[in-house]
């Protein structure tokens, strides 16, 4: 079932439309035309009490003022890129400097910030939300027109499925991800230490103090990174290791075990035992940065006034790893022009 409404109106005039979709399980969700935001996630704990369990706001203004990336999608490159400068085809090309002298998630005015053009569907595999942007050749200083959708599909198994594709006139780099925050005990239920972490990765990309890749891969074995084993998020969030400091705790990109272009891979859950809430994470993606919310610190109210104080909420950013447009030895962010730029990722939610 599809319910389409009118969320509110951005401070130029433009109107933003929500989409609520709900399968026959009785779990739902809901996204905003405002930089694709998934806003809500129902589902259901295993006494079947349903709880929202990604962190959202109540209004347009909210979400055009907040700058830490609440359920959208970032583009047209997530995470950081070095110097806030790369080269392709032999040109060199400046960004937008708006992380110490660094690029994230695209720039200032990144794709989180407009408004996208959106379509509801129906298929085989479910019911849900496209969206779609144009993104102009030279928008962010990136070359090429990059035209850009995300599906979101809502499957009758509990699976939230988001699928991106794109095409360049010109050759470009492209790298899309989700920053929805989890909690699996319901947004507004604090933080998140308590909830737990597996995730089928041995190595995390080296990340030097200001979060940009050196190149190098660090195995995790031995280290407050090693997820190999479900462990609580906050066992080690604090641990004296350059990487954790680094981060102020997990805000690192683990580079994902069997990755292929194209294939799908289980690499993760995130498990709430008191309400015994369960999400598992797929992609087809090279890497993904587990952001435990060190930098939130409930500057705009969420959703019915809650307070989104540091670490109430965790990202799995599925994405190509940071600054690999300058990291030669990582797999390529680049996109050809008139080639398909195709990515998927998967949010399952059991009990
Ligand atoms: C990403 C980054 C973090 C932080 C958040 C937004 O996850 O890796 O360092 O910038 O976005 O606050």
């Amino acid at each position: 079932m599809i319910k389409q409404t009118i969320f509110g109106t951005t401070k130029d005039g433009k109107e933003v439309k929500e989409y609520t979709v709900e399968n026959a399980n009785g779990m739902s969700f809901s996204a905003i035309e405002f930089g694709a935001v998934i806003r809500k996630v129902f589902t259901k704990d295993k006494n079947g009490e349903i709880a929202d369990v990604v962190l959202g706001f109540d209004s347009v203004q909210d979400y055009e003022n907040d700058d830490t990336y609440l359920g959208a999608v970032v583009g047209r490159y997530a995470n950081r890129i070095g110097n806030a400068t790369f080269t392709l085809n032999g040109v060199e090309y400046k960004l937008d400097k708006n992380d110490n002298g660094n690029t994230l998630h695209g720039g200032i005015d990144g794709y989180d910030k407009r408004v996208w053009a959106s379509e509801s569907f129906a298929d085989e595999k479910g019911e849900g939300v496209k969206f779609m942007l144009v993104s102009e050749d030279g928008d962010q200083s990136y070359p090429g027109k990059l035209e850009i959708a995300v599906k979101y599909t809502l499957t009758n198994d509990n699976e939230l499925i988001l699928e991106y594709t794109g095409m360049s006139d010109k050759d470009t780099i492209c790298n899309l991800t989700n920053h929805s925050y989890f909690n699996l005990a319901g947004h507004d239920s604090g933080d998140v230490l308590n909830q737990l972490i597996w995730l089928n990765s041995d190595f995390i990309t080296e990340a030097d103090e200001q979060s940009i890749t050196t190149g190098k891969l660090i195995d995790v074995k031995g280290t407050p990174m090693d997820f190999t084993t479900e462990t609580a998020i906050g066992d080690r969030i604090d641990a004296d290791y350059y990487q954790i400091k680094f981060g102020a705790g997990y805000d690192h990109n683990w580079v994902i075990k069997g990755y292929e272009k194209g294939k799908m891979n289980f690499i993760a859950t995130l498990r709430d035992k008191a309400s015994g809430r369960k999400m598992e994470v797929y992609t087809d993606l090279p890497g993904v940065q587990v952001y435990s919310g060190n930098f939130l610190k409930a500057r705009i109210p969420g959703k019915n006034q809650a307070k989104y104080t540091r670490r109430t909420g965790v990202c799995f950013e599925t994405q190509y790893y940071p600054d690999s447009i300058n990291k030669p030895e990582f797999p390529s962010p680049i996109l050809k022009a008139g080639e398909e730029y195709k990515t998927t990722t998967i949010y399952k939610f059991i009990v």
